[in-house]
């Protein structure tokens, strides 16, 4: 939650950057998320071959680039040449897949006050050493905005809590009640992000929840309004202009 006007809000994280509108993990889309107003951003991280921290969500750059492999099988100057933006047909643009450093010295530029929210991709992929690059980068100024760490995979926050014990750290699942109780069980975990349907199914346990609860991907307005007027501390979604809209509109 943050507090605007002396009230407290849900907070609006704009997931993949503004991921309806503009091409996702592109400076477009995180450009747009931050001129709308979002309070937040989340992205997704993967490694280079040569050990650069990519902004992309898939572990191969088939489906957002008119590239081909894993990312993992690729160097920066490879991944560099490929276009990030033109398959997004709702408003093509062409866009260079940024590194995380490129991302938040651009959100440093742009004046970005909220949330980033790093996801640490290696649920599929346990990238050696992406905790340790990450919080060097992160540890390495003082960013004029918030930020903290995230992923499906559970040994990767543990890990970042080894390096750094001050990093805010929230454990991402679907519908797993395993996860669930992981979280409530580690101290460190200061939140969940569970997908929109664990929210909707646990709505009686909502207020006395322990821990922030995040969810994803929240687009449709009826799953704003549930999660608003359930005060949960954020949201993530594909459109945050939409819903800042309507928080907007329900606080008038
Ligand atoms: O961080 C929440 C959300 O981004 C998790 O799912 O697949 O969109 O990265 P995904
Ligand atoms: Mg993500």
């Amino acid at each position: 939650m943050i507090s605007i006007g002396g009230r407290t809000v849900t907070r609006i994280i704009a997931h993949r950057g503004s991921k309806g509108t503009h091409p996702e993990n592109t400076l477009a889309a995180f450009k747009e998320a931050v001129h709308v107003g979002s309070d937040g951003i989340e992205l997704d991280v993967q490694l280079s071959k040569d050990n650069h921290l990519i902004v992309i969500h898939d572990e191969r750059v088939d489906r957002t680039t008119n590239g081909h492999g894993e990312v993992r099988d690729l160097t920066l100057a490879e991944l560099k040449e490929l276009d990030a933006g033109s398959w997004f047909k709702k408003n093509p643009v062409i866009q260079e897949i940024p590194t995380l450093e490129e991302v938040v010295l651009f959100l440093k530029k742009e004046n970005f006050r909220g949330l980033l929210n790093i996801e640490i991709k290696t649920d599929k992929v346990p990238y050696d050493r992406i905790e340790q690059l990450l919080v060097q980068l992160m540890t390495s100024q003082n960013w004029p905005f918030e930020y903290m760490y995230s992923s499906f995979y559970f040994e990767s926050l543990e890990k970042i809590w080894q390096i750094d014990k001050k990093q805010t750290i929230a454990l991402i699942f679907d519908m797993s009640e395993k996860a669930e109780r992981q979280a409530l069980l580690t101290d460190f975990v200061e939140g969940i992000h569970p997908k929109i349907d664990w929210v909707l199914e646990h709505k009686e346990e909502l207020a006395d929840f322990p821990k922030s609860i995040r969810p994803w991907t929240v687009n449709e307005e009826k799953e704003m309004m549930f999660c608003f007027r359930h005060h949960l501390t954020g949201i993530h979604t594909d459109y945050p202009k939409k819903a800042l809209e309507l928080r907007g509109a329900m606080q008038n």
